[in-house]
């Protein structure tokens, strides 16, 4: 594939790039009219996610509407755990709801399902993959992605959103062999949905460990951290970032795995992590995404001050973590000019 935009895969392998790559987490939905008509038209979220053409729609409006150098394609982290046998909904202004949780070995059998083909249960990612990367035409990377196993299973034993996920965390101490279990079971078919991805054109794949900074160091590195090596060591021939939100002491650990570039939150320096981690990782992130709501002069300029903290260019920008559903795209629009004007 001849791309007319690599600079996201250049700078993810560490090679030269006339000016840093950016893009933003979550950019495909919630903050461009042009996803919430598409949105609106539909029964609901899970519609669109299921409905390929439509998912690589909404996928590519970023790149038309705002100017970013990659693509991520629209689905969620959570039709891992629905293929696997725990369905999900997805609660308007609420979030994600499973009627079913994961808290024994009963639950485990019938709703940590392993025994399937994720081509036939996740088919439509592949499809969606599949028209979005003809569509797009080589004019900027297709990123794909996965949850990480921890979160996949704070959400499969918690039953949906928490702000301490203390049913999650209680099986770890509680029954620490079942909790491996399903995590063993989430990494496995994860492997297989992230191969799937790759093969139907993902160019890039990030592994989203959203609620990594809730664990102690000691348990991430047992719970979290020995199921994203896995994955970083299954995936072949495509980039791979691995994102441990709030994972700050777990960096140094995380720069020795199979990945290329590590996704950095807004509460970390990115110099500090440069030193901690060494010249052989591109660092992704991560300005506050809060800082998209001050006014475009002060965006610039925080966003050039992030930019001139930069110890190395081996740098993808983005935002510490999602972009929120209520930023105007105006400002996101300032902060993607003040990233492609800036000479590196
Ligand atoms: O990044 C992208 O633009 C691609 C699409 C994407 C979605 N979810 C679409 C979505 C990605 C990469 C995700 C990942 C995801 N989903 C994560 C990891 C990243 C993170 O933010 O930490 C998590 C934890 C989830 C679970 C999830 N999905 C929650 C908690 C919610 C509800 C709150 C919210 O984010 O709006 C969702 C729903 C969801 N996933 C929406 C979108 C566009 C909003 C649903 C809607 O349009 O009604």
């Amino acid at each position: 594939m001849d791309f007319k935009n690599d600079l996201l895969l250049r700078a993810a392998r560490g090679e030269n790039i006339e000016r840093y790559p950016v893009w933003l987490m979550r950019q495909a939905g919630r903050i461009l009219p042009e996803y919430r008509a598409v949105r609106n038209s539909l029964s609901g979220f899970k519609e669109l996610v299921e409905t390929p053409a439509l998912a690589a729609e909404v996928t590519i409006q970023p790149v038309d509407h705002l100017g970013v150098d990659a693509a991520i394609i629209f689905s969620d982290i959570l039709v891992i755990p629905e293929a696997m046998g725990l369905e999900y909904q997805m609660v308007e202004k609420v979030g994600p709801y499973f009627e079913k949780t994961i808290k024994s070995e009963a639950d485990l059998i019938q709703h940590g399902q392993t025994d399937f083909n994720v081509e036939d249960r996740l088919g439509y990612v592949k499809e969606a993959l599949e028209i979005t990367k003809k569509e797009l035409n080589g004019r900027v990377p297709l990123i794909g992605f996965a949850g990480a196993p921890w979160t996949i299973f704070c959400y499969m034993v918690e039953g949906g959103g928490s702000k301490t996920f203390s049913e999650a965390r209680k099986m770890l101490y509680q029954n620490p062999t079942l909790a491996h279990e399903l995590l063993n079971r989430i990494t496995e078919v994860t492997i297989r949905y992230l191969k799937m991805q790759v093969t139907a054109g993902a160019d890039l794949i990030q592994v989203f460990d959203s609620w990594a900074g809730i664990l102690g160091q000691k348990q991430y590195e047992e719970f979290g951290l020995k199921y994203m090596n896995k994955i970083a060591d299954a995936i072949k021939g495509v980039p791979v970032t691995l994102f441990a939100k709030g994972a700050y002491a777990a960096l140094p650990n995380l720069a020795q795995s199979n990945c290329n570039t590590l996704g950095l939150d807004w509460n970390m320096n990115a110099a500090e992590v440069r030193k901690l981690v060494g010249e052989n990782k591109t660092l992704q992130g991560n300005l506050d995404p809060c800082a998209l709501y001050t006014s475009h002069k002060e965006i610039e300029q925080l966003t050039i001050n992030m930019l001139d903290s930069f110890e190395s260019k081996r740098h993808i920008v983005n935002l510490g973590h999602g972009v929120y559903p209520d930023i105007d795209p105006n400002k996101v629009k300032t902060f993607i000019k003040t990233v492609k004007d800036y000479e590196i």
